[in-house]
């Protein structure tokens, strides 16, 4: 039977990668992209794109035609699932979907309250064959949001205080993704995806200072000093909130389980803190760093 697959957020940092790597096995892949004359992202070349918004339910049929398996991200900015997830996910599932794997968080199913339980609660009702990808902190927020001030600034700018993370790449989340998506036997299973240790932003700086090569400075903001940087830096309040409780949880050291699950999926270590810094290096380096 065919296997054709439908990537929601493919131009984000999972998705993306996800795309990347089902295109490269020459697997049947969709990317779903919210408008192709506004898209920033390159997709891969030879990768069909159609147009597909949470928030357009006239873009839901077309884009799920023809599709098998759904990689469901819900995207950060949308917090009310009831009105945009559910819907999309019903149409797939009408549309001839039986399969959904869902980026999900570490921890969802102690949490009913985060938007990722909602979902998976609700792709469970549908009867949909799932597999649930539950992920730690990704190590891309280091060389995104907080880019900026590794680069500008010398400094790790998050109010987590000595807290440890169990901080995964989003290249082995899109690994697994492509596994469970391609392989039998991953069907209504919810795998929790770390990387191989916790570590706290003391321990990251240092990794930072030894491959950069200048010093980098874990700065512990209190949390109103973070709320207010971010929002003079253009973040929404809505967004400041959910980094609050993403650093508040790993200060009461609530981030720091470490699963086995990326080793055994994909029989090999998780990427390190060290690795993630090497291949992302030129993502902190200013434009006169560059020259030297
Ligand atoms: N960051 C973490 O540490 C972490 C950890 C665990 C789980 N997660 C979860 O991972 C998910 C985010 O994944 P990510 O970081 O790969 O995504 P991302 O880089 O933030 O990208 C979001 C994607 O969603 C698309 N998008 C935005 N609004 C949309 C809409 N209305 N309709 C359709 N697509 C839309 C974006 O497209 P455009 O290019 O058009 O904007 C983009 O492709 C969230 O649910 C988050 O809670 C994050």
């Amino acid at each position: 039977m065919s296997n054709n697959i439908l990537v929601t957020g493919a131009t984000g940092n999972v998705g993306f990668e996800v795309v990347r790597l089902l295109s490269e096995r020459r697997s049947s892949v969709k990317a779903a992209v919210r408008s192709h004359s506004t898209s920033r992202v390159r997709l891969p070349s030879g990768v069909e794109s159609v147009e597909f918004d949470f928030e357009q339910p006239q873009t839901f049929e077309l884009a799920f035609r023809g599709i098998n398996t759904l990689f469901l991200v819900r995207p950060p900015a949308i917090s009310q699932v009831k009105k945009y997830i559910y819907p999309a996910l019903t149409t797939a599932q009408a549309a001839g979907v039986d399969r959904v794997v869902f980026l999900s968080l570490l921890g969802a199913e102690r949490m009913a309250i985060v938007p990722h339980a909602k979902i998976e609660a609700y792709i469970k009702s549908l009867g949909l064959a799932y597999t649930f990808l539950r992920a730690s902190f990704f190590m891309q927020n280091l060389s995104t949001t907080h880019c900026q001030d590794v680069r500008d600034n010398n400094e790790i700018f998050v109010p987590a205080g000595k807290g440890k993370t169990s901080f995964i790449d989003v290249r082995d989340i899109a690994a697994v993704a492509v596994k469970v998506m391609t392989e039998p036997g991953h069907e209504n299973r919810a795998y929790s995806l770390t990387g191989s240790e916790a570590l706290d932003y003391y321990e990251v700086a240092e990794i930072f200072t030894n491959i950069l090569g200048r010093k980098i400075f874990y700065t512990h903001p209190f949390v109103f000093n973070f709320a207010l940087k971010m929002y003079r830096r253009g973040f929404n309040a809505g967004f400041i909130a959910v980094m609050l409780g993403i650093y508040t949880t790993a200060r009461l050291g609530l981030a720091a389980k470490v699963t086995d699950d990326v080793r055994n999926l994909l029989q090999r270590s998780p990427i390190s803190m060290s690795e993630f810094v090497r291949d992302y290096r030129a993502s902190w380096m200013s434009q006169s760093q560059h020259q030297v």
